[in-house]
């Protein structure tokens, strides 16, 4: 049976790209081997030294980082920034963009080095998702021209989930693709060709720990869909795994609604644009889905920070139509505007 490497494929969707340099071929390869150790460390976690512990040390979010994080964000930023592709690595674990003097490249590479890491040491899935962007700005310096692009402009996205299996799935605007790692070859086959996201699901994901910290219509939605009304496929399901890249593999392949909405703790939401929504997004959009803050599409926007925070709903299109009509029409209703003034 005819058997299609990560290499090949991306090959082929580049030459669909007029003016193509390999470059782009080469960046993704990158990409890919370092999702490669990143998932031998993962599957050998606690055999060699211990990348469980916690280093002790607070990222910019205000996390602890676990060594994970830090070796997952290290391996990539080395050999993404030896690859001669980028001229500017973002990730979620650094303050600031890490600018290529040496041999840059034509693109931004902007990543969550390790998605999910409140589940590294419970052997739950973990994963890595990335953005790329191309420099935008003329001359040699990278501005925030080329750090904080709207989302459409984002030319590839992936995500790597560490899982029972390792699972790359990309996508450059030409459909979605996933490939699993072989470990015996220790290469990535074709395995999920042209995914394609059920117009509708019947399950719904979001940590509803944070219900009281939610206002009325969101609170108005998740009472919606819990709702015994089987005419209209409710109630539905609550499936969250706490790992955002996990939560959306799953809707990617079987439909739902994932939602982190503001709440009074976060009242941005609590995932990263240029490292979990955008890219995702794109992903979502390109399989017939849909990605949005609840009113506002993903990819319409233009962040004013590399960290921005903004709240997410993503999924399938007509689950996330149905969350954005009840969103508005809460608001519109009233029904809050009462609660608020009592
Ligand atoms: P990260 O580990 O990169 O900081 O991401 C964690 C995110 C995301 O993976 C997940 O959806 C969300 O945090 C879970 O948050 P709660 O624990 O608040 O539900
Ligand atoms: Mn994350
Ligand atoms: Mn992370």
């Amino acid at each position: 049976m005819e058997r299609t490497t990560l290499v090949q494929h991306i090959r082929q969707q580049e030459k669909a790209n007029p003016g193509a340099t390999g470059e782009f071929t080469s960046l993704m390869n990158e990409i890919m081997v370092a999702g490669k150790i990143i998932s031998l460390e993962v599957n050998s976690a606690g055999i060699g030294e211990d990348v469980f512990g916690l280093t002790g040390k607070i990222n910019v979010q205000g996390e602890e980082v676990k060594k994970l994080d830090e070796f997952s964000d290290l391996t990539f930023t080395k050999i993404i920034g030896q690859s001669g592709t980028v001229c500017a690595i973002t990730s979620e674990e650094r303050e600031e963009a890490l600018i290529i003097e040496d041999n840059p490249g034509k693109y931004i590479f902007m990543m969550d080095p390790l998605d999910g890491s409140s589940n590294i040491d419970v052997n739950v899935s973990i994963g890595t998702i990335f953005s790329i962007y191309r420099k935008k700005s003329l001359g040699n310096k990278v501005t925030d021209e080329d750090l904080l692009q709207k989302g459409g402009e984002q030319i590839a996205a992936g995500y790597i989930v560490y899982g029972s299996s390792t699972i790359f799935v990309y996508t450059t605007g030409q459909g979605v693709h996933g490939f699993t790692l072989d470990p015996a070859l220790g290469e990535f086959f074709l395995s999920h060709p042209d995914l394609v996201i059920p117009e509708q699901g019947s399950t719904y994901s979001t940590n509803e720990g944070n219900w009281g910290n939610w206002d009325e219509p969101q609170k108005d939605l998740v009472a919606y869909l819990k709702e015994d009304a089987p005419a209209t496929g409710r109630p539905y399901k609550l499936r969250y795994i706490g790992s955002l890249v996990a939560d959306f593999h799953r809707t990617l392949l079987k439909g739902g609604l994932f939602m982190y909405p503001k709440d009074t703790k976060s009242p941005n939401g609590k995932l990263r644009f240029s490292f979990e929504a955008a890219p995702l997004a794109f992903i979502v959009e390109q399989a017939g889905g849909k990605a949005s803050t609840g009113s506002q599409r993903i990819l319409d926007i233009t962040p004013s920070g590399i960290h921005d925070r903004l709240p997410l709903f993503i999924g399938s299109k007509k689950d996330v139509e149905l969350a954005e009509e009840r969103l508005a029409a809460t608001v519109k209703k009233g029904g809050w505007f009462k609660w608020l003034s009592g």
